[in-house]
Parts: C-alpha cells; structure tokens; sequence
C-alpha cells in the first residue's frame, strides 16, 4: 500500500520566499564523514550534526523544525521518497541513493541509511538518517536512473499518478536488470566498499 509522505507539499527556502536554485556545484565532504539527522514522525528536522549543518549550509536554528524535504533537490524522483516512507513508517529500515540541495544552490550525494526509532511500546516516535560519501560513477549511474525515472514522473499531471508512474519505472528498470531497490543499492554499495579496499591496499 502506498502511504502519502508527510512533507509532500512545496517548501520555501528557511531563508525567505525564494526557492532555491540548483547552481550544478557540488558541496564536496569527506569519506569518513556522517551526515546526520534525526525527525519527528512527520519528517520536521527535530536533530542535524555538525556535518549536516557544514555541508548542507543552514544554521542549527534555521534548520530544526523545517520539514526534511526543505533539502530536496529537483533531480530526486518522487518515487524514491514514496518508497522510503512506505517502508520506514512499515518499521523497516532503508538504503537509498538521494542527491540533496544545499543552502546555497548546490548538492550533494549520500547513500542514506534511514530508520525509524521505537520507544518502549514499540510505537514509532521519530526517524534517524545517516548518510555517507558516494564516488563519482556510482553516482553517474543512479543520476542516470533516476532521469528515467524523473521522465516518467514528468509525463503525469497529478502527482499522485507521478507517483506511481515513477515507482513502476523504477520497480520495471531494476526489475529488468535482476533487482529490487535493496539489491540494487547494496550492489553499488559493495562496489563502492570493494574500491576503497583496494584503494587502500595500493
Ligand atoms: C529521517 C529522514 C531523513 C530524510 N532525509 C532526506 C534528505 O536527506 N533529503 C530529502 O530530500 N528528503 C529527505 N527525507 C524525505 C523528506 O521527508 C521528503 O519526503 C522528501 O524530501 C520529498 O518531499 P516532497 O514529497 O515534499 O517533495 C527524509 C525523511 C526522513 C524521515
């Protein structure tokens, strides 16, 4: 069953009426670096770390309390955001590849691992996000999937029909190539895990 993401409306920059636009400059950090943030069960920015802060370019206080899509880049398909909430708000965790924008225009890759926090009865209370580093080709090759998913997602007026135009799109490319979303990005993980080893090795 698809769920409807809570954040799914438009949002202005924290820093007035103007929209952020994209610049194509990309906010480097490093590969040792985690990107933390935590939410509230709605998406709202309730905890962001110091890396956050640095690489996405907000202040703590402009950021903490702005719904988590304040960050959403344009080349990010929908598709990709409903399966994250389906899956989170189910109690399951999730890997994902997402490009986000920085305050200033810019952006940067992550591979997110993203999971919802319990409390003592089990009940969801929030979610937790750490994302790190993604190398260049792996990079290249989920900006190309994700173009033909966003293509898909374009030719549809309403969004919820962009929605599922865009899930099928995903779930029928990677279905084709042997994959789900899981296999998928953990196969491009491993990959991206095995080049550092040998990177080290040299
Ligand atoms: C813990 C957590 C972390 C998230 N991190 C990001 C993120 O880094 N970038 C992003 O664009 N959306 C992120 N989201 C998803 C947003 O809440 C939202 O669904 C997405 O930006 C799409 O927004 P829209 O449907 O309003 O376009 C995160 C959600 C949660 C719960």
């Amino acid at each position: 069953m698809l769920v409807t993401p809570p954040t799914a409306r438009a949002v202005k920059s924290p820093r007035g009426n103007t929209r952020v636009v994209p610049t194509g400059v990309e906010r480097p950090y490093g590969r040792e670096e985690i990107i933390v943030s935590k939410t509230d069960t709605k998406g709202v920015i309730r905890y962001a770390n110091d890396i956050f802060l640095r690489v996405a370019g907000y202040d703590e206080s402009e950021i903490v309390g702005m719904p988590h899509n304040v960050i959403r880049h344009p080349g990010m398909p929908r598709a990709v955001f409903q399966v994250m909430w389906d899956t989170i708000s189910s109690g399951e965790e999730l890997f994902a590849y997402v490009v986000n924008l920085a305050a200033d225009g810019g952006h940067y890759w992550v591979l997110a691992h993203v999971t919802p926090t319990f409390d003592a009865t089990g009940t969801i209370v929030g979610y937790h996000s750490n994302r790190r580093w993604v190398e260049p080709e792996i990079r290249d090759e989920v900006e190309a999937v994700y173009a033909r998913v966003l293509h898909a997602e374009a030719a549809q007026q309403k969004t919820s029909d962009a929605i599922a135009a865009g899930v099928a799109a995903l779930v029928d490319e990677l279905a084709s190539a042997g994959h789900t979303l899981d296999t998928w990005v953990w196969a491009m993980a491993g990959r991206e895990m095995a080049g550092r080893q040998m990177a080290g090795a040299r």
